[in-house]
């Protein structure tokens, strides 16, 4: 699938038939809008609801492609999926292996799919993954992913067309070490380890907020697993577990968007259902860098303040880090801070390309291959273009540009809201993989475009 079909299929997914947005800038964003369940954690929650022998209901799930893709998946496996408004319920009472052609249709559309092996092997004793997709913003290997099956006692044969796994005797407990702090491979270790055989120690584990609830709800299902305060994780394989219910945590990555998104428009926006101890990082960079928020019981206000936004150094990085899906719409945020602003990208080696774009709208933006942080990361000594210097302040101007992937995509539409002119933003479905119905919030929020088709 090449970029476009990618881009039509994600925004048809959620019912969007719109390619590209034609925006007039200038207007800052007002409103209220409401923020659903985390992307990075809904569709981990759904695949978990395999591992049950009886149903499970997952509320706050946000109406976006990724969810529809592992619904689609869920359901080639023989799993019931019924949606209510935002909450969906899941009976696995029927899992069933599906055909790996049908799976292929998935292929190129989310790098979720690798997560699914664990929870089939001790329902099925066999998995088959397609080609994974998800943003293209560096390599992303899987080789964390098999290296923990197989340390499961899993048999992994690459084939042309994707993965097949078997494991004819189940899967057993392992003392496994991440090389990286891995959200995916932790979340892979999880759903494996909690119904294999015996005992797993994970060191080295990532410890995100939506990992954390993603534990939750495996402790609801009846698992047991604790984690330490050095990040290691401890699993206690169990024999059975049951359905849970479930409302999942807020998207952090959406919010921290929706909040630059102000701060770089000089609006004003209540984020309901936003929340502050998942954000505590996000909001000292974004006070920071001059910006202003309040913290309310049903959300958090968003506003410019008035007067110039500061420079800030900021390095992405694990929990509890700067997230590296926070960067994109904060770097257009730094171009009207006056001053240079310095962000370091350790997380993924590839995660500039969206600049070129905003570079192509008049922002003064250099990318380095130097560490330019406190500290040297892995990609570093590897050449890779990893360290952002801004220089601001400067006025955007309109621009054709086609989205990139999912974060880049938002900056995009951020860059355009603040440009003096017409930007033609194209590829926007991509977008629709991780905005819930971003369209009807940049109407909400008084922005100022027409859509087409
Ligand atoms: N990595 C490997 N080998 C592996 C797995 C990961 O080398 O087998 C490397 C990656 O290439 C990357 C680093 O480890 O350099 C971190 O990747 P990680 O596994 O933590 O990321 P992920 O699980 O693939 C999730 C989110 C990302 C988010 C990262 C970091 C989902 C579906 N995706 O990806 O979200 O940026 O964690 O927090 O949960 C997004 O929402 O736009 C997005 C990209």
């Amino acid at each position: 699938m090449n970029l476009t079909e990618f881009s039509k299929s994600a925004g048809a997914a959620v019912g969007m038939d719109v390619d590209t947005l034609v925006i007039r800038g200038g207007k800052p964003l007002q409103g209220r809008i409401t923020m659903k369940g985390a992307k990075n954690l809904v569709t981990k929650a759904m695949v978990a609801s395999l591992l049950a022998d009886s149903p499970s209901e997952l509320r706050s799930v946000p109406q976006i492609s990724d969810v529809r893709v592992v619904q689609g998946l869920l359901e080639l496996h023989g799993v019931t999926v019924d949606r209510d408004g935002d909450t969906l319920r899941f009976d696995p009472s029927n899992v069933r292996t599906a055909h790996e052609t049908s799976i292929n249709a998935h292929a190129g559309s989310s790098r979720i799919p690798i997560l699914f092996c664990g929870p089939l092997l001790h329902q099925l004793g066999e998995a088959f993954i397609p080609d994974l997709g998800g943003c293209h913003i560096g390599d992303r290997p899987i080789d964390f992913h098999l290296e923990v099956l197989r340390n499961f006692g899993a048999v992994v044969e690459k084939l042309p067309s994707g993965i097949r796994m078997s494991a004819p005797n189940g899967l057993h407990g392992a003392k496994i070490a991440l090389p990286y702090p891995s959200v995916g491979a932790t979340e892979q270790v999880l759903l494996g380890a909690v119904r294999a055989k015996g005992r797993t120690e994970l060191t080295n584990a990532a410890v995100e907020p939506e990992i954390l609830d993603l534990i939750a709800i495996l402790q609801k299902m009846g698992a047991e697993i604790q984690v330490d305060t050095d990040r290691t994780i401890r699993i206690e394989g169990v024999d059975k577990l049951v359905g849970y219910r479930h409302t999942a945590l807020f998207d952090r990555n959406e919010a921290a968007s929706w909040a630059c998104a102000a701060l770089a428009t000089g609006g004003d926006v209540f984020l309901e259902g936003a929340r502050q101890p998942e954000m505590t990082t996000f909001l000292n960079v974004y006070r920071k860098a001059g910006g202003a928020f309040e913290i309310e019981d049903d959300g958090i206000r968003f506003w410019h303040p008035g007067g110039d936004l500061k420079p800030v150094v900021v390095e992405t990085d694990v929990h509890p880090g700067f997230m590296t899906d926070w960067q994109q719409p904060l770097v257009v945020a730094l171009t009207k801070a006056t001053g240079i602003s310095i962000v370091h990208e350790t997380v993924y080696e590839q995660r500039f390309g969206f600049t070129e774009a905003l570079v192509e709208m008049g922002a003064q933006i250099q990318i380095h291959t130097d560490c330019l942080g406190s500290h040297a990361c892995r990609f570093g000594a590897r050449n890779y273009q990893h360290s952002a210097v801004i220089a601001g302040p400067v006025e955007l101007h309109g621009a054709d540009v086609t989205v990139p992937d999912l974060r880049g995509g938002f900056s995009h539409l951020v860059a355009a809201l603040t440009a003096d002119g017409t930007s033609r933003i194209s590829n926007v479905g991509i977008i629709a993989r991780g905005y819930e119905r971003f369209i009807e919030k940049l109407t909400t929020l008084g922005a100022d475009f027409d859509v087409e088709g």
